[in-house]
């Protein structure tokens, strides 16, 4: 298989393609196919773009027949008809039914994009520069997003000063910290040296932070907190939300309304680039053009988009999701766990990671390796990368579930031989 081309002209920052040194062709649902027609199970599902999988019929079929019409493709920012059915599905279907009230902003298409619209905007209705972010976070690359990641490689990466975020230790971290009192000490202590922040931001699951699934308590605590000290929270949804821990918000769970929710990855349907901000109407204080961007209205991702509210909602895929969750928590539980008592299974819905950490960090990517030879798709994430990451998509049949499941475990078996 050729692949001298990319390693010739190609930029050596290129990431993914170091585990999968293959070159890809087509692929449906949870299946990928390379040049050779191996077909590979997938249990990373584009770094949870694609949950509702790849080339899902009925969404692909909208963006079929959508171009077929010459419907408009690049509108900026434009009135258009995919913009208005994508917010009407929005709203009608998924924001208001769950009893939540969110003004729309579309951002340029990456998740990074969202999080810089979120953090500003947030700075610009409080006056604050500073915001908290917990330790283990992802938000992006980009500078402000990257102020707020915490792991340092990519920090490292940035070349310039990354400023006005403290960093809160998770709660994970420090057996018995009291985060929420830790963090009001850092208000209310004249000689604590911490600004009042503008927001609290979190993923409600730390995802590229190794699969760590914040409590319900935890998060209930952080939105009184932000409530009682005039701060604001703003949830990253952007690689756990869309369904992926069984509901369609990932806040859902504690019955929390955070101020701003940032959305992406999966938003556009089937891969698209799309990434928005929901915020709460009165934080609405922009100015026209104030955060602006060329690609804030790619036709294709908001047919995409909506079309997927629409098919996730017929196809009960908040359940499904949850069930699906259940095998694979059960059969880790029994037939992985138990080969070393140092392991650690954490996640929720169809997010779960299997923790080398206690063991050898550099396990997880020995099973990676294990498992892309057997023609299964995983990633890691984590501290040293020790975290095992089983992301399928949302749709994967039961009986792909169980194969790719059996791979794991025998790679695992295999790595610890
Ligand atoms: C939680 C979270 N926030 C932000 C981002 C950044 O999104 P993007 O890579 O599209 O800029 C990611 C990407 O993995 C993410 O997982």
């Amino acid at each position: 298989m050729n692949t001298k081309t990319f390693e010739q002209y190609e930029s050596v920052v290129r990431s993914y393609c170091r585990h999968f040194p293959k070159v890809f062709t087509d692929a449906k649902g949870a299946v990928l196919k390379d040049e050779d027609g191996t077909e590979y199970i997938d249990f990373f599902c584009g770094a949870g773009a694609v949950n509702y999988g790849h080339n899902n019929p009925y969404i692909k079929q909208k963006m079929i027949d959508y171009l077929a019409t010459d419907g408009i493709i690049h509108a900026l920012d434009m009135y258009t008809v995919p913009k208005r059915e994508f917010i009407e599905t929005l709203e009608e279907k998924i924001i208001k039914p769950r009893g939540l009230s969110y003004k729309i902003q579309f951002c340029g298409p990456t998740g990074t994009n969202g999080v810089e619209a979120a953090i500003k905007l947030a700075r610009k209705n409080t006056g604050r520069s500073n915001i908290f972010a917990f330790m283990g976070c992802f938000h992006g690359m980009t500078l402000g997003a990257l102020s707020l990641t915490s792991e340092m490689y990519a920090r490292n990466g940035a070349g310039a000063s990354l400023n006005d975020v403290t960093h809160i230790p998770a709660p994970y971290m420090f057996e018995g910290l009291d985060v929420i009192n830790y963090m009001q000490t850092l208000l209310d202590d004249d000689h604590s040296a911490v600004s009042k922040p503008a927001a609290v931001i979190m993923e409600t699951t730390q995802a590229e932070g190794g699969i760590r699934p914040f409590t319900n308590e935890f998060l209930r605590d952080v939105r009184a907190f932000c409530d009682k000290n005039d701060i604001l929270m703003i949830v990253d949804d952007i690689q756990v939300g869309c369904c992926r821990t069984g509901t369609f918000f990932s806040f859902e769970r504690a019955g929390i309304k955070p101020d701003m929710v940032v959305m992406s990855k999966s938003i556009g349907g089937i891969g698209m680039p799309l990434s928005i901000v929901l915020l709460r109407e009165d934080l609405d204080i922009w100015k026209p053009a104030e955060h602006n961007g060329t690609f804030r209205g790619n036709q294709l991702s908001f047919v995409a988009g909506k079309a997927s509210f629409d098919w996730l909602l017929e196809n009960n895929v908040e359940a499904e999701t949850q069930r699906k969750g259940e095998i694979v928590r059960a059969f880790l539980t029994k037939e992985v766990l138990p080969l070393d008592s140092r392991l650690e299974l954490r996640g929720l819905g169809l997010i779960w990671g299997l923790d080398f950490g206690k063991i050898n960090p550099e396990l997880a990517e020995v099973v990676i390796e294990k498992c892309f030879e057997n023609h299964l798709i995983c990633e890691c994430a984590g501290r040293d990368g020790a975290v095992f990451k089983i992301m399928p998509p949302l749709v994967i049949e039961d009986e792909l579930l169980n194969k790719g499941l059996r791979i794991v475990a025998d790679a695992v078996k295999e790595a610890l031989a």
